[in-house]
C-alpha cells in the first residue's frame, strides 16, 4: 500500500496521460460528425490543443525522470463510450450537435477537475515549473468548455432547436 503524495501525484499523472491520449484518438470522429461549422472548428482546435497537452504531460514525466507505465483511465473510457453512442443514436441535426456538446463538456469538466488537483499536488511538492505547465492545460480545458457553452447558447439552442425537435417527434 502506498501512502505518499509523490506516488499519488504520479498515479494521477499517468491517469491523465491515458485520458488525453484517448481524447486524441476520439476527437477526429467528433470533428467529422459536427453539423455546425463553429462546433467543427471548436473540436478541431481542441484536438490540436489536446495533442499539445499530451506532449506537456510527457515533458512532465521527463522532468520527474519517470517512465509512464501505460495505465488506462477507465473513467475516460466510459465518458468516451457515452460520447460515441450519441453519434449512432441521433441523426445529423442541431439536436445531435447539442448532444455532442453535452458529452464533450462532461469530458472537459473531468479534465478541469483533474488538472486542478494535479496542480495543487505539484505545488505541495514544490514543483513550481510543473504546476505552471499543468495550469496551461487547465486553462485550455476551461476555454474549450466556455467556447462550447457559447456555441450552444449563442446559436444552436436559440435557432429553434426545440421547436424542430418537437415537430419531428409529432
Ligand atoms: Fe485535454
Amino acid at each position: 500500500m502506498k501512502n505518499d503524495i509523490h506516488n499519488l501525484f504520479v498515479d494521477e499523472l499517468q491517469d491523465m496521460l491515458s485520458a488525453e491520449n484517448q481524447i486524441v484518438q476520439a476527437l477526429p470522429e467528433y470533428v467529422k460528425a459536427a453539423e455546425s461549422s463553429d462546433l467543427k472548428d471548436a473540436f478541431n482546435h481542441h484536438l490540436q490543443e489536446t495533442k499539445n497537452q499530451v506532449q506537456r504531460l510527457e515533458k512532465i514525466f521527463k522532468m520527474l525522470k519517470i517512465q509512464p507505465q501505460g495505465e488506462t483511465c477507465e473513467a475516460m473510457e466510459g465518458l468516451i463510450k457515452e460520447a460515441k453512442e450519441v453519434l449512432s443514436n441521433y441523426s445529423v441535426s442541431p439536436v445531435r450537435d447539442a448532444a455532442m456538446i453535452s458529452k464533450a463538456q462532461r469530458i472537459e469538466h473531468y479534465e478541469i477537475s483533474a488538472y486542478g488537483t494535479l496542480r495543487t499536488f505539484a505545488k505541495e511538492l514544490d514543483y513550481g515549473d510543473i504546476a505552471d505547465l499543468l495550469k496551461e492545460s487547465e486553462n485550455e480545458e476551461a476555454n474549450a468548455d466556455k467556447k462550447l457553452t457559447k456555441i450552444a447558447e449563442g446559436g444552436l439552442l436559440t435557432s429553434g432547436i426545440n421547436r424542430k425537435a418537437n415537430k419531428s417527434s409529432r
